[in-house]
């Protein structure tokens, strides 16, 4: 459900990163900038796939020493679908199991709540806030940002049948 981006999925991507009301919840980035994290050995550029292409995220720094990955940008085709806990879970897994991870992180806007609690469904803590921290140019403000980790170790708690299966 989860395979690697290709080129031809950067229109897919950038249709999410520049719709309007995701604008405050994410950034978009060029083709280019896409295609060098897709290129990239220490990211990946994930696409989930139903039916057809439902979702990407980015994942960051898959080789940083002590396993510490991020899951830098996140986006459903349609939010507010009921998807997220299931998209989630499959990032969370693919981190952990393909990747390898220790530790998988991610930030949010404090705004963003739906987010959160998608974020806290699969298992992530808050791990703190960082106050007027991120600039956002389609609000012409600046939004607190909160900061989302989870352990493997939390994970193997979480999920001990799917971690043995
Ligand atoms: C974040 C995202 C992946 C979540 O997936 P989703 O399928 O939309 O999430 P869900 O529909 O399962 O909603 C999650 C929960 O948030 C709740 N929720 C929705 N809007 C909310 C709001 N404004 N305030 C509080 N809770 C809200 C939902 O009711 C649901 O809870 P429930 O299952 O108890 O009813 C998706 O919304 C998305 O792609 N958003 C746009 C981009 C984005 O914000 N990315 C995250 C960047 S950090």
């Amino acid at each position: 459900m989860l395979r690697p981006a290709v080129a031809a999925d950067i229109p897919f991507i950038r249709s999410l990163t520049t719709r309007p009301d995701y604008a405050p919840f994410i950034s978009d980035s060029d083709d280019a900038q896409l295609q060098v994290w897709i290129d990239s050995p220490s990211d990946r550029v994930l696409i989930w796939e139903t039916d057809a292409a439902r979702g990407f995220a980015v994942v960051r720094d898959i080789d940083r020493p002590g396993g510490i990955v991020e899951l830098f940008r996140i986006a459903l085709d349609r939010a507010g679908g009921g998807q997220g806990e299931r998209f989630l879970r499959a990032l969370v897994d693919h981190g952990f199991r393909k990747l390898g991870a220790e530790r998988l992180w991610l930030d949010a806007s404090a705004e963003n709540p739906r987010a959160v609690k998608v974020y806290t469904r699969a298992g992530f803590q808050v791990e703190g806030t960082l106050r007027a921290h991120w600039y956002r140019p389609a609000l012409g403000r600046a939004v607190d940002l909160i900061l989302m980790g989870l352990l493997r170790s939390d994970w193997q708690a979480l999920e001990p049948l799917q971690v043995r299966a």
